[in-house]
């Protein structure tokens, strides 16, 4: 992997979001905004920090918002610029930056996100590729704050050590049934080499509390070893098996990134996403915080 950067980046965006109804029976989840933008674009944005050029969004026939979204909206923009609204029309045009093409392949039944990713084979070929899921916001401040997205830190450590990279994180005891969980030797501060990754095993079993979250680093090689994964947990085919075959081949690291990550496919850590996203957003902080210090006072 050692000469190239990482341009490809797959969304796998054809679950449900069951945790989301009613709202999702017409919104996808990767749709919900925290504050005025939605999960997808803080996606995006982190795969286009980390110099993705090309996005391939793994969908349902559903999902047609997704492609909506991304889309150049004629009719809003050109009323924007009639009525010299140039900073809704920068906002409207800004979802994603000139040299970046979105391709959209569906994935014709819920086989699992192993097979979301196999989805996007055709696009992907044999090049090192990230994985970003959408409902794990992951926040570093990114470009704005001149530091990079999780995904860029995650792509400098592939490159360089010629590895496959997960993004971990500690979680309690009793959630390692929800995660992939990993057994790691440190080789960093930040970066351990998997020695064993073991998908949504119950606390008693799980080799340790360290799970990964919804990004990866791949190699083009992992295609092959999904088209031989069979159904695991969940009767689902899982990537994280084909990682653990993955294991075998070459080193896949599992890497504390930088950044604090909220888990948006729960209401929970929607809310806690969007009280984050507000605390540090220019217009609204103040009130927002004289709004929760009146509720810790009531
Ligand atoms: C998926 C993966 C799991 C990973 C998790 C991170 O599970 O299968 O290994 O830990 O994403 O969010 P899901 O949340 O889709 O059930």
């Amino acid at each position: 992997m050692s000469n190239a950067r990482l341009r490809k980046v797959v969304f796998p965006v054809a679950g449900l979001g069951t945790r989301f109804l009613p709202a999702t029976k017409v919104v996808a989840k990767e749709m919900l905004p925290v504050l005025d933008r939605p999960l997808i674009q803080y996606a995006v944005d982190e795969a286009v920090d980390a110099g993705a050029d090309t996005l391939i969004f793994v969908t349902n026939r559903y999902k047609h918002a997704i492609a909506d979204y991304f889309d150049k909206a004629y009719e809003l923009e050109s009323k924007l610029a009639k009525s010299g609204k140039d900073e809704l029309l920068a906002l409207v045009q800004g979802t994603l930056p000139r040299n970046v093409r979105c391709v959209f392949v569906t994935q014709p039944e819920a086989l699992g996100l192993g097979h979301a990713v196999l989805c996007a084979k055709p696009v992907v070929g044999d090049e090192p590729f990230g994985v970003v899921l959408a409902d794990d916001l992951i926040w570093n401040g990114h470009s704005a704050a001149g530091r990079p997205g999780a995904l860029r830190q995650m792509s400098e450590v592939a490159f360089r050590e010629d590895a496959g990279v997960v993004a971990v994180e500690e979680v309690p005891r009793e959630d390692t049934g929800k995660y992939g969980i990993v057994d790691a030797e440190s080789i960093s501060e930040r970066a351990a080499r998997i020695r064993l990754v073991v998908e949504k095993p119950k606390p008693e079993v799980a080799p340790s509390n360290l799970a990964i979250v919804g990004r990866y680093v791949l190699p083009g090689r992992i295609f092959s070893l999904l088209e031989r994964t069979k159904p695991g947990a969940g009767g689902e085919i899982q990537l994280t098996d084909a990682i653990e075959d993955l294991l075998h081949e070459k080193p896949v690291l599992a890497y504390r990134f930088e950044g604090t990550r909220f888990d948006c496919g729960n209401k929970l850590g929607l809310v806690k996403a969007t009280l984050h996203m507000a605390l540090n957003d220019a217009q609204i902080a103040s009130d927002t915080r004289a709004y929760l210090d009146s509720m810790n006072n009531s």
